[in-house]
């Protein structure tokens, strides 16, 4: 199954806490069902829950299984291949019950596998791939004759897909056997312990110093033996030790209910280390120091294409405005998705900007491959560090906004958008595009968003009780012109994504085109309305709504006289550069869906169906 999270653990402390401890870090990455195994007087012990890793714990607690022995594997899991239940969760036992495997990724050519184990008469309890990979690898041990190390190596050669794996053996209680393509891993080295995660949340706590697996690598720790990692073809690597930049404090929740309020309040720190060491006010200078060796290639770009999902979509719809103003380059901003499946004209030398936080997103990474397979040039803005599409693009640069947990994206978004303008600022100066003084000034502005978002953080008990007014709610607009736009889908997305309330973005003008015919009594309409060159028709806009009796929410330049006459609420923030209005207008729109599903009970950071990174097609 894709998109899960696995922690692994050798060592001496407490196996079972370390364990769901580090599924509980990672849950962002799935929360369907979860499971556990360990060993209890010499034997497999299985112990696998429908639901979150809360109900795993109490169920072992209940069970009373507690068994502070050397070794444990976990895993937190999002369904691809069959439905969230006790049986599909991982990790998944093969037939003779020696090799205990969690997996996460997709093996793709599991109906071929399937068919030959069948032959060999293996059962299957589990519609899971996974299950077909623990008994393909059992087939390989026992028919070739061959150690559990080389016969995960031999099995995994004949296996297309992705996976990161880890796997415990009752021949080998000692050990722990761990794989990676395509789905990332990460060894934590600690003092005579390893922890083993999809990413450094769970090892952190313990160590700082880390292994990140490589694609085709398989690795085994053991209690006796230091750290062997080797290729699949068996050849031995050497390990690479490197060393965390990640505090503890950064990926728990401190004091805060939900990640994601932690996360939106957070934001004016996060784009100040967005823009840390990169801007320099007193002598004008704007550093990327990720984008050298290409920037020429940037400096005479005839068009840019920027890809991203989601939120990182809007990022990039966001900057295609600025980048177009004052660059002057004509900016296409794409769905990963389509794009890829679309036969795009690419042309030996074009220019991409793919926008992730994660860095893991599938549709993303492939259409980044595809450019490239096309002799793209391909930037990447990621947060991530070492992700696989940070990896994957030619040059770039990170977010450094310091891990994003909550499902709902929110102070990434602020930052792809501080990093994007840092990115149009800098080319449109470069390009002779903007003046001198013009481009001192943008920078300045752009240097001064973080206090200001302060400012709108402010409004938090007012948007709380606005939050509470329209929790009832069976639908939502939200409006907004020109680099608003994109905020306005933003801030739609956002409450889809949370609360469950059906909502859509649209440009405000767009209305009387067809969404107007839905606005009655019943309806909020959030819009944004602040001070620029639109507003005068966003204000019609809202005169428009308020005709046909719909709520407004508006997002108003602070001391606003005029909307006030016609809004239902308002909300206000500082003024600004038009051009970093939008960082922020979703502030107040991040609030308002945080409060409402708070309201509404929903859980937050955990949303239905969703996971943090989309790691499947
Ligand atoms: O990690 P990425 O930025 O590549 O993720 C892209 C989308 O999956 C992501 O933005 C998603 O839409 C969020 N849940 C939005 O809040």
């Amino acid at each position: 199954d894709n998109m899960c999270g696995i922690v692994g653990y050798l060592g001496n402390r407490n196996t079972i806490d370390i364990v769901i401890k580090g599924l509980k870090r990672l849950e962002y990455r799935g929360y369907d069902s979860a499971g556990i195994s360990f060993f209890k007087d010499g034997k497999i012990e299985l112990i696998k829950k429908k639901g979150k890793v809360d109900g795993l714990e109490n169920e072992i607690n209940r069970k009373n299984k507690y068994s502070p022995q050397k070794i444990a594997i976990g895993h937190t899991r999002w369904a691809t291949h069959g439905e969230p239940n006790d049986i599909n969760a991982h990790p998944h036992k093969s037939n003779d019950g020696s090799l205990i495997i969690a997996h996460n990724g997709i093996i793709e050519n599991y109906g071929v596998l399937k068919k030959e184990l069948l032959k060999e008469g293996f059962v299957f309890k589990s519609e899971t791939d996974t299950e077909i990979l623990v008994n393909f690898i059992q087939l390989i041990k026992n028919k070739e004759d061959l150690s559990t190390q080389h016969a995960i190596c031999s099995a995994l050669e004949r296996v297309e897909g992705a996976y990161a794996l880890v796997i415990m053996d009752s021949d080998n209680p000692n050990k722990l056997f761990c794989a990676r393509k395509g789905s990332p891993m990460v060894i934590g080295l600690g003092d005579k312990e390893y922890i083993i995660a999809s990413d450094p949340s769970p090892i952190i706590e313990y160590t700082n110093n880390v292994v990140y697996l490589r694609d085709e690598e398989m690795a085994i720790v053991s209690v006796e033996d230091s750290l062997q990692i080797r290729k699949l073809n068996l050849k031995t690597t050497t390990p690479k030790i490197e060393q965390l930049d990640l505090s503890l404090e950064s990926i728990e929740k401190g004091g805060y209910d939900y990640f994601m309020e932690k996360e939106i309040f957070h934001q004016p720190e996060s784009i100040r280390d967005s823009m840390r060491g990169r801007i320099n006010t007193m002598s004008g200078e704007i550093n990327l120091g990720g984008i050298s060796r290409y920037a020429q290639k940037l400096i005479d770009a005839k068009k840019i294409t920027m890809l991203g999902c989601g939120t990182s979509w809007h990022a990039g719809l966001v900057s295609e405005y600025l980048f177009e103003d004052i660059c002057r380059i004509p900016v296409e901003v794409e769905y990963a998705s389509e794009f890829r499946y679309r036969n795009p004209v690419i042309e030996e030398g074009d220019l991409f900007i793919c926008i992730s936080q994660s860095g893991e997103t599938a549709d993303t990474l492939a259409a980044i491959q595809l450019a490239k397979s096309k002799g793209a040039v391909v930037f990447g803005v990621v947060n991530t560090v070492g992700s696989s599409i940070a990896r994957e693009t030619h040059e770039g640069a990170y977010l450094h906004a310091g891990p994003e947990i909550g499902v709902a994206s929110t102070k990434a978004f602020t930052s792809q958008v501080t990093l994007l303008s840092m990115m149009a600022i800098k080319l449109g100066y470069l390009r002779g595009n903007l003046e001198r003084n013009k481009y001192v000034q943008l920078i300045n502005d752009l240097y001064n968003i973080p206090s200001k978002v302060e400012k709108v953080l402010e409004s938090n008990e007012l948007i709380k009780e606005i939050g509470y007014h329209f929790s009832g709610a069976s639908n939502f607009l939200y409006l907004g012109r020109g680099n608003n736009f994109p905020v306005a889908l933003e801030g739609a997305l956002k409450l889809k994504e949370i609360s469950y309330i059906h909502a859509e973005g649209y440009p405000a003008a767009e209305m009387k085109h067809g969404p107007i015919a839905l606005i009655d009594e019943n309806m909020p309409v959030v819009i944004i309305a602040t001070y620029d060159e639109h507003y005068e028709k966003v204000i019609s806009n809202i005169r428009e709504i308020k005709s046909r009796k719909g709520k407004v929410i508006a997002i108003v330049t602070e001391n606003d006289q005029t909307v006030s006459k016609y809004a239902d609420y308002i909300i206000e923030i500082p003024t600004t550069h038009s051009a970093m209005t939008p960082i922020l207008s979703v502030v107040p729109l991040q609030l308002l869906s945080y409060h409402i599903a708070n309201f509404r009970g929903c859980d937050i950071d955990r949303p239905r169906n969703l996971a943090k990174s989309v790691t499947v097609e």
